[in-house]
């Protein structure tokens, strides 16, 4: 789906209906192309579908540190996002995106293990906006020149899951501060800038810029400044696809190697809905 071979789309498949050689094919599908799959057109009316689909890459995630309320009844594994009320209140976690300079992260990187594979099952999609971009960071980290790379090989970062959640209720005032127990259970945690993928031995730039707080040795502003750089350049066109969204799209994507952000959407004017599910397995070298 992009000019540097990141994400594939795949075409003509049942989720529903899987054989052995099906399962086969999107687990090679996954790894091959950089870590992002796309399947469109997809009724799994049945939320056990959707479990048994993300149980493929890996062992589902519970969802202990998001509001009950928000996980679909029956399913702990399946949290709801999106932009739902119910009784006056939230029945899903939104996080309101904002303009650009999007919210780039892979999913949870602050805690260990982190969920290796996230995937999002569209339910409802603004007819505009609310579009998630992937970004396929072993591709771009290829394609730095060299004396890039043996800048950046061995440095390490700081990730931190208050940090991140400062950031968003700046934004999203509902949005409550970490609960003591959360703060501890979530410590700042330490991890190389350039991640090899325990499957390929791929190296990717491992950039969630959101959860990191500094670059260790670095003073803050050299620091950031070299993120943010490294940060644009993996986001450019060549490296990233804009996925737009249509009820029945299901995309499943690798945290070890890849970012993605929201966009914005009119939240008055439309509803989002997505079912997201993770799963845990290898995790990068220095975790
Ligand atoms: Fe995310």
């Amino acid at each position: 789906m992009t000019d540097s071979g990141f994400g594939v789309e795949i075409m003509g498949m049942d989720l529903a209906a899987l054989d052995a050689a099906c399962e086969h094919k999107l687990r090679r599908a996954f790894i091959d192309h950089g870590g992002l799959i796309v399947v469109r057109d997809q009724e799994l009316n049945d939320p056990a579908d959707l479990c048994r689909f993300a149980a493929l890459f890996g062992a589902l995630e519970q969802n202990d540190k998001y509001d009950p309320d928000f996980l679909l009844p029956g399913f702990p594994e399946i949290l709801r996002i999106g932009n739902v009320v119910e009784n006056g209140r939230y029945s899903a976690l939104f996080i309101r995106a904002d303009p650009p300079p999007l919210l780039w992260h892979c999913d949870d990187s602050f805690r260990d293990p982190q969920p290796v594979g996230s995937c999002l099952y569209c339910l409802s999609a603004p007819a505009s906006g609310g579009e998630t971009g992937f970004a396929g960071m072993t591709a771009a980290y290829e394609a730095l020149p060299d004396q890039v790379k043996t800048r950046i090989d061995n440095l390490y970062t700081i990730h931190s899951y208050h940090h991140l959640n400062e950031l968003l209720r700046i934004g999203n005032p509902h949005r409550p501060p970490l609960t003591d127990k959360l703060r501890r259970d979530h410590p700042a945690v330490r991890r190389p800038l350039v991640a090899r993928h325990p499957a390929t031995g791929r190296k990717s730039l491992y950039l969630p810029l959101c959860h990191i707080e500094s670059v260790e040795g670095l003073p803050d502003h050299e620091g950031r400044e070299l993120l943010e750089e490294l940060l644009s350049y993996a986001t450019g066109n060549r490296f990233t696809h804009f996925q737009h969204w249509r009820p029945g799209d299901l995309v499943l994507w690798d945290n070890r190697c890849t970012l993605h952000a929201p966009t914005p959407f009119d939240e008055q004017q439309y509803t989002r809905l997505m079912y997201r599910l993770t799963v845990t397995g290898a995790q990068i070298a220095g975790f």
